[in-house]
């Protein structure tokens, strides 16, 4: 069992970041962002690869009202992707599911079809995980990742995430069971690779 030696203060998650990187920048999502990240939500496939079982219907303005909130919740954070070259929304990334007697929050992202295997990806979960150790003084970051996704699973190997293991059969996609595994990344291995990148 490791010692508990972290002296971060409570999680600022209304404190919402502008975070720049060489390919993309992180900021605040808002309502306008809507109609760039509409294809997520209208894209047959990202809905394989997120497993989002919808009822047939998409309903915008319950989209509308989901993204014209993001900037009051104190509890997780949701942040919209910018293509660098471009200023092209691309994608959304949130830290949910905060537990704040664990220190701990869940990771989810999503990018709009045609902006994959960019590396724009890689670095937006490199940017806001290191915002959640850094800034939020999270100690554990935790996804699920489906085993028919390995261009995700790569993407959060590259950014440090390690394999837990395998929630057996949680997924039922038309009619096919599908694994999940579960990754995570916990604050002292960030800090050891951010040391090692700089050195
Ligand atoms: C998952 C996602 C965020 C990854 O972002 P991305 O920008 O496409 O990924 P990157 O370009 O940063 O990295 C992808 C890596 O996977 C590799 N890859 C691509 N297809 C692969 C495959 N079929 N098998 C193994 N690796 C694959 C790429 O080569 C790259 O690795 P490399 O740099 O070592 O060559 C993005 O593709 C996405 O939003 N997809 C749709 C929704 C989704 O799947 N969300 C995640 C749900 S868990």
């Amino acid at each position: 069992m490791a010692d508990h030696a972290s002296s971060a203060p409570h999680p600022d998650f209304l404190d919402k970041p502008t975070l720049s990187g060489d390919r993309v920048l992180l900021r605040p999502v808002t309502v306008d962002d809507v109609p760039a990240l509409m294809p997520m939500f209208q894209d047959a496939e990202t809905s394989r690869l997120t497993g989002s079982h919808d009822d047939g219907e998409l309903d915008e303005a319950r989209i509308r009202t989901w993204y014209d909130t993001r900037g009051t919740q104190d509890d997780r954070l949701d942040l919209a992707v910018v293509e660098q070259t471009t200023g092209n929304v691309v994608g959304e990334v949130v830290l949910n599911e905060w537990d704040p007697d664990n220190e701990s929050c869940n990771f989810r992202i999503c990018l709009v079809p045609g902006s994959y295997g960019r590396g724009l990806g890689t670095e937006a979960t490199r940017l806001i995980v290191g915002h959640g150790f850094q800034k939020l003084g999270l100690h554990r970051i935790s996804l699920e990742v489906y085993a028919f996704n390995p261009r995700a699973r790569r993407a959060y190997e590259k950014a440090g995430f390690v394999t837990e293991g395998v929630l057996r059969d949680a997924l039922l996609w038309e009619g096919t069971w599908v694994d999940a595994t579960v990754m995570s990344i916990l604050a002292p291995e960030w800090f050891r690779r951010e040391q090692a990148d700089g050195a």
